[in-house]
């Protein structure tokens, strides 16, 4: 079956400074890769690259089978199939959930009012939140907050969808609760690219992990070898920093 995602020596500069240095990765469709590794080392870079929020300076990005690094290329064509859920929720706090929820099915998609809240409501429901349909963002939890911002992703009907960091602007309470939604994506067959420093999340959901560093993949391979059993020196001292803070 075609990739999904398909890198292919992926180079990105600001400046003068490299931060993506020969990136190749390839996801397959239904596959869940998550992305770890020390910040600074290129994983948001790298997911702003599939969806074009960063053009990359060489290299091919090809999303769904089209090139997106082309200078031709409709990006908005591309992007209607990737949900993107970031750290922040950037809900539009003066509108209400269900109106979060169809904005951009109505303005992208063109789905009438009823279509799109139907989809809506059933992706609320998904995550959980049918009954807080006509909350505004500022009556609801973080964690709340979040899994709308994924019911929004979801309602465009994505075939890929990119995590960078989705719970690590939560309190530690409300962290499981979109873990568990992600969880239950990944197991619906969702593609899934997840930038997450929730290393049990990685290595339970995963199929792939990738480690960066550098601006580079040093690492990468089933969830549980390279978590359990790394063969890099650079991810074992990484993953012993992750999943024990005080060590040095
Ligand atoms: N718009 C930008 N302009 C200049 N430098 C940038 C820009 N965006 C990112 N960088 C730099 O690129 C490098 C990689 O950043 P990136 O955000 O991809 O890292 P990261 O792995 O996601 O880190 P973190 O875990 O802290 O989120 C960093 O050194 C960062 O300062
Ligand atoms: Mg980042």
């Amino acid at each position: 079956m075609n990739a999904v995602v398909e890198i292919t020596d992926l180079h990105k500069s600001f400046g003068p400074r490299e931060v993506l240095r020969g990136v190749d990765l390839t996801v397959a469709p239904g596959e869940v890769v998550c992305v770890i590794g020390p910040s600074g080392s290129g994983k948001s870079t790298l997911l702003r690259c599939v969806n074009q929020l960063e053009h990359a300076t060489a290299g091919s990005v090809r999303v769904l089978g089209t090139e997106i690094n082309d200078p031709d290329v409709d990006i908005d064509a591309v992007r209607q199939h990737v949900g993107m859920v970031f750290q922040s929720f950037n809900l539009f706090t003066h509108q209400t959930v269900l109106e979060n929820c169809t904005v951009a099915q109505r303005k992208v998609l063109r789905r009438s009012k009823a279509e799109a809240e139907k989809v809506a409501l059933e992706n609320l429901a998904r995550v959980g939140l049918a009954d807080r349909a006509g909350a505004t963002p500022s009556q609801l939890s973080g964690g709340q907050q979040q899994r709308v911002a994924i019911a929004r992703a979801l309602s465009m009907d994505p075939a890929l969808m990119l995590f960078d960091e989705p719970t690590s602007a939560l309190d530690p309470e409300l962290v499981g609760e979109v873990l568990a939604v992600m969880r239950e994506l990944a197991e619906g067959g969702m593609t899934m690219i997840v930038v997450t420093h929730e290393m049990a999340f990685a290595r339970d959901v995963a199929d792939r992990v990738v480690f960066m560093d550098g601006g580079t993949i040093l690492e990468e391979g089933p969830a549980d070898q390279v978590i359990g059993t790394p063969r890099e020196p650079r991810t074992r001292e990484f993953l012993d920093r992750v999943l024990d803070p005080t060590h040095r």
